[in-house]
């Protein structure tokens, strides 16, 4: 009920009253009331005029289940939303649902993260109250071999949030992360579990570098923050909600063709170093080329001195040298 009566208080502007309220939710004014008061403990600043009803005039920064949910369009139990202040990993605990039985697309958001996981094996650090942890939970009807295209739906995503939320001239650099003047701004850990021709489950699992001030010395030449870029706090929040809303637009046009041939115009479009010299590393052979952009299956089409294009695939391939970072 808290998320139902969150969304009524953004929806509007003005004020919405209990009676509406309880009327709305099929519940009393009672319950109502108390839910108000719940919220006020949890920091919301919520002011209540007789005659008038509710307004919310401040949200604490946070990114509880519910204050996610509120700002998401989707119909009551179409998607789960589950939040923990600090998790092993939301990848982790995505997968656990999901050998637990969870059948319906899950979000999970974490606070921070004990033991995150970023990719080729490495960790991946995140503050208490100043990142974003978000892993989806997806069990797509598609072909195992076209999973990993669902990686470059949410980096699609979450640049278009940031860019169009945030007026962040993001980009992403294919296949994983998502970066803003030649720093990584967010990352993406695809994983997935399959027999031969049908997966059992998909997570995407999404750090994005929201309000974090330091990085590890490791981290502080290539990463950076959103709340650096815009010199603003980042409601985390939003933030969340517009680039899960964008990732279901997009995953939704994904699924019909099982590729990313309806986005492709969109992807090219802000795809770092279209055009430019990179460097391909793939185990055991590395070559350079021109990017050209991505083919409908995802994969990075790289052109040769000799005019040749290769197709390369998001496996294990690293693509390097204009980036700014490596
Ligand atoms: C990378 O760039 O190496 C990928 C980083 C992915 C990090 C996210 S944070 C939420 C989710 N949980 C994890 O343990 N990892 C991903």
């Amino acid at each position: 009920m808290k998320t139902e009566i969150l969304s009524a208080l953004y929806r509007t502007d003005g004020y919405v009253s209990g009676q509406e309220l309880c009327e709305a939710l099929s519940v009393s004014r009672t319950a109502v009331w108390k839910v108000i008061n719940q919220l006020k403990e949890e920091g919301y600043v919520i002011e209540s005029v007789p005659r008038k009803g509710y307004r919310i005039l401040e949200r604490p920064d946070c990114i509880t289940a519910e204050e996610v949910a509120a700002h998401l369009p989707f119909a009551p139990g179409s998607w789960k939303v589950v939040y923990y202040e600090t998790i092993d990993s939301t990848n982790n605990e995505a997968k656990r649902l999901a050998e637990a039985g969870e059948l319906c697309n899950t979000l999970v958001l974490a606070g921070s993260q004990s033991g995150g996981r970023g990719r080729r094996g490495r960790a991946w650090v995140t503050p208490p109250g100043t990142a974003i942890a978000m892993s989806l939970l997806l069990h797509p009807q598609i072909a195992p071999e076209h999973a990993s295209a669902v990686t470059l739906v949410m980096g699609l995503a979450v640049a278009m949030a940031c860019r169009e939320c945030l007026g962040i001239d993001a980009r992403i650099k294919w296949p994983n992360d998502v970066v803003a003047e030649g720093r990584k701004i967010c990352g993406i850990l695809t994983e997935m579990s399959s027999e031969m021709d049908c997966i059992h489950y998909l997570v995407i699992g999404v750090g994005i570098n929201a309000n974090i001030t330091e990085f590890p010395e490791e981290l502080a030449s290539t990463a950076v923050s959103l709340h650096t870029l815009t010199g603003k706090h980042i409601d985390r929040a939003l933030l969340i909600a517009e680039s899960v809303k964008r990732f279901a637009a997009y995953y939704e046009t994904f699924l019909k063709t099982e590729d990313v041939s309806l986005m492709l115009e969109d992807y090219d479009a802000i795809l770092a170093g279209k055009n430019e010299q990179v460097r391909v590393l793939e185990p055991g052979n590395e070559y350079s080329g021109t990017s050209r952009g991505i083919n409908a299956r995802g994969e990075l089409l790289v052109e040769k001195a000799d005019g040749t294009v290769v197709q390369v695939y998001a496996g294990e391939v690293s693509v390097r040298g204009v980036y700014g970072y490596t």
